[in-house]
């Protein structure tokens, strides 16, 4: 039995508040290509994916070349996408965090074109790294890590794309469950529809700087890693509820994998081709790894 939280006549009751998930992940995590692992799920299976595949602008992962023609790269694509979107629940969400380079700035663009025969583009987020504001009658305020480019071209770039893809464009969201206060508080009670709570949605710009390590090899032995909060804030969005089950193709060291953790999510399946970047998974999840032999 589930244990109930709050009540049908508290303000701002949802649904999502009725029940406390299990507190144990049951985990799936294979050594191997996603698409052959894909090929052996039986269809409609994943409520959600959260994944960020390998962007193909040559970045130096221990393994995989990331530098395919153009053509090749998006094809693959297409296939690990055909087979998510066969993997995935009618109701599921599928967070695809993809991001560009300065000289290669359509990527994430020709991506989501790619993916157009198999689903439709429901939200799209911005995943935002660093950012300056200026907020009335205060000093401009910088935050979050400014990766330094040497260029009379281009700009730093401190954000890359969320894509929230559905299969009908219609997946009903928790969207209050990432919500945030309103900074305002007339408008609890102005508006009818917070219904006396005090929380609004937190709209598309997340910002979540990457977490400041001493040492790359130590903390984040991985070229290419999204924060474990931008996984978990996906988890909450499309809603957290018993039987819930994850998804990540491209699992890196793992990190949408202690996002699930952290939400209770009830069973987790995630591939990683490389073997070094599935044992660190392995053990920060504190699972048994079992790597596949090489050919
Ligand atoms: C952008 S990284 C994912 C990082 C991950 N989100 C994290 O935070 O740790 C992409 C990962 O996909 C892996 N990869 C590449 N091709 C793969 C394949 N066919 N099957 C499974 N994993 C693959 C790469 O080794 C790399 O670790």
């Amino acid at each position: 039995m589930q244990k109930a939280r709050g009540s049908v006549n508290d303000p701002g009751f949802e649904m999502s508040d009725l029940f406390e998930p299990p507190n144990t992940t049951v985990w799936d995590l294979r050594h191997g290509d996603c698409l052959a692992g894909m090929a052996a799920l039986p269809s409609e299976s994943v409520d959600v994916v959260v994944t960020s595949p390998p962007y193909n602008l040559d970045i130096g992962y221990r393994s995989y070349a990331d530098d395919s023609p153009r053509a090749e790269y998006l094809n693959w694509c297409g296939q690990w996408a055909e087979q998510i979107k066969r993997l995935l629940k009618p109701e599921g969400s599928f967070f695809l965090n993809v991001g560009a380079s300065p000289a290669n700035p359509l990527l994430p663009h020709e991506l989501v074109l790619k993916l157009q025969p198999y689903f439709t583009l429901q939200n799209t987020l911005h995943w935002i790294k660093s950012i300056t504001v200026q907020p009335r009658r205060e000093p401009e305020l910088s935050v979050g890590h400014f990766k330094p480019i040497n260029s009379k071209r281009f700009i730093t770039d401190c954000h890359e794309y969320l894509f929230h893809l559905t299969q009908s464009g219609n997946v009903q969201l928790d969207r209050l469950a990432v919500g945030v206060e309103y900074s305002d508080k007339s408008n609890v009670t102005r508006w009818g529809h917070t219904k006396g709570r005090d929380r609004r949605c937190r709209g598309n710009n997340w910002f979540i700087p990457y977490e400041t390590i001493n040492s790359r090899d130590k903390n984040r032995p991985h070229p290419a890693t999204f924060p474990i909060q931008l996984a978990e804030q996906c988890i909450r969005l499309h809603g957290v509820r018993p039987g819930l089950t994850m998804m990540d193709p491209f699992l890196g060291i793992g990190h949408s994998a202690l996002a699930a953790k952290a939400c209770s999510v009830s069973r987790f399946i995630g591939f990683e081709i490389d073997a070094g970047y599935y044992q660190e998974a392995c053990e920060r999840l504190e699972v048994p790894c079992s790597v596949e032999a090489s050919p």
